[in-house]
């Protein structure tokens, strides 16, 4: 069986998990249920980045003993990962034992391209990330994302030399043998790739305490991203392990405000450990609420458990799967997500008990799902744009409900009871074949809809599959 390897982003632990973050799993979700669906055997990584200074500050703030912090932040992560309907087969904590010697190893590794230098500049803690003084300036000295202003550094730290890797980083994304999805973000990368600098990797301790020693250097702990994007491959098991069964993985999902490090420093340490790219990179868009940003740090965030609780995983996947877009922006409001929760009852929940209904009452046997070739939706899923592809699948069902209304097997049935019975077993068997796919996307509730018809004697659900409330 040909066996692939999808990547989430690992989240800060500094809070809650929040809407945010669900898109990196509904997507990577998606992405797993379609390849096994073609029947790869699919790894999926998730896991929580939990050292530097902000995660540090914030249990400080909190007066929580910074172990108690991040164990309790991380099972928030996996609890939230579960709720979403989302299955991973592999989790990584950066404060993990093994996590953190791997790191040392790959650091270790990467000692050609590594050396010392006084570092002067800009630095948002939100992003843990440093700016150039050009960022600093067009930005007014406050960070876009997290609406705070940089703070100024001035330390001596460790550089990786990523100009001994930025010809083949730009070979890699021009020729997508790094393949970068959606193409303006590629276009974006590229040019930033041009002036990008050689970026420190390490925080003088005085400054950081929390993350992993420096190989060989007491002083300084490693620059919180190289840990965090270590994950990728220490949680395969890399240097001790051989990883090439799973890595290069097949793609990595992140945010398009971290693309960047994925981009760029990512590709840089992974050719300096002789370690081939990532086929694809895919930058999912943010959502907003109520039109306005939504980040952790500026305190508008919205919390999924709340719209989990109004009617259940399913409905939200739909919103998010079908409504949110794959690479774009995209919005959330509750107005929006009742319609989109009412369309899921007329569309979908309908249908079924309609269905179900005639076929119990003409007595027509159930029949078993079977997946038919759908090029169109292939050719969207190939192209990471998922939303499109769930229209795909929408509009079968719809198109099933709009046949019911022409076919009328209820008005057949009193003339001719054959035609009605033969106008039903076409519309099962295409519900079936439909919910092949939808399954990708609503997993439970393909699981009922097959428990409904995949049996000899059909019968409508006691309740509906999405009551009204
Ligand atoms: N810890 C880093 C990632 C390290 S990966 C080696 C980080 N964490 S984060 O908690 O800030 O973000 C985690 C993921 O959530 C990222 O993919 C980020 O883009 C995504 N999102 C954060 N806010 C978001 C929205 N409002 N909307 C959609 N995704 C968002 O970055």
């Amino acid at each position: 069986m040909e066996k692939t390897y999808i990547t989430t982003a690992i989240p800060y632990v500094n809070g809650n998990p929040h809407l945010g973050h669900a898109m990196d799993y509904l997507l990577a979700d998606v992405l797993r249920r379609y390849m096994m669906l073609q029947g790869k055997e699919v790894r999926l990584q998730a896991g929580t980045d939990e050292h530097g200074s902000k995660i540090f500050k914030k249990a400080a703030e909190l007066n929580i003993p910074i172990r108690d912090f991040v164990d309790n932040n991380s099972k928030k992560f996996q609890d939230f990962i579960h709720s979403l309907g989302v299955e991973y087969t592999d989790f990584v904590r950066t404060t993990d034992a093994d996590h953190e010697r791997r790191c040392q190893a790959i650091w270790e590794k990467l000692s050609d391209h590594i050396y010392k230098d006084k570092y002067e500049g800009w630095y948002c803690e939100g992003c843990e990330g440093f700016v150039t003084d050009k960022e600093h300036a067009e930005n007014d000295g406050i960070c876009p994302d997290h609406k705070k202003p940089y703070i100024k550094l001035s330390e001596e730290n460790y550089y990786l030399r990523i100009a001994d890797f930025k010809d083949q980083i730009r070979d890699a994304i021009e020729n997508d043998v790094m393949k970068i999805t959606p193409t303006f973000r590629k276009k974006e990368f590229l040019n930033l790739l041009k002036d990008m600098p050689d970026v420190s990797i390490s925080r003088p301790k005085e400054q950081v305490e929390w993350g992993i020693p420096v190989p060989g250097d007491e002083s300084q702990v490693m620059y919180v991203w190289i840990d965090a994007l270590s994950n990728y491959i220490t949680v395969l098991g890399y240097p001790e392990k051989d990883i090439s069964a799973d890595w290069p993985a097949d793609t990595q999902i992140v945010g398009k405000d971290i693309l960047r490090f994925h981009a760029g420093i990512w590709p840089a340490m992974l050719l300096g450990l002789g370690l081939p790219l990532p086929k694809n990179l895919l930058a999912h868009g943010f959502i907003t609420v109520n039109g306005e940003k939504m980040s952790k740090s500026i305190g508008n965030v919205i919390d999924p458990v709340d719209i989990l609780s109004k009617h259940g995983i399913m409905p939200f996947r739909y919103y998010f799967l079908r409504h949110a877009s794959t690479t774009e922006d995209s919005d959330f409001t509750w107005d929006k997500y009742e319609a989109s929760y009412n369309e899921l009852a007329n569309d979908l929940g309908n249908l079924v008990q309609r269905l179900a209904t005639l076929c119990k009452k003409n007595e027509v046997a159930g029949t078993k799902g079977e997946l038919k070739a759908d090029a169109d939706f292939d050719g969207r899923m190939s192209k990471y744009e998922f939303n499109f592809a769930f229209d795909i699948v929408w509009a079968q069902i719809q198109n099933l409900n709009k046949r019911i209304d022409e076919e009328k097997p209820w008005a057949l049935a009193k003339t001719e009871p054959e035609k009605a019975k033969d106008a039903l077993v076409s519309l099962v068997q295409d519900l079936l074949n439909i919910n092949e796919r939808l399954a990708i996307f609503l997993p439970e509730t393909a699981a009922k809809i097959a428990g409904i018809f995949e049996t000899e004697q059909i019968t409508p659900p006691e309740t509906p599959l999405f009551p009204k409330a």
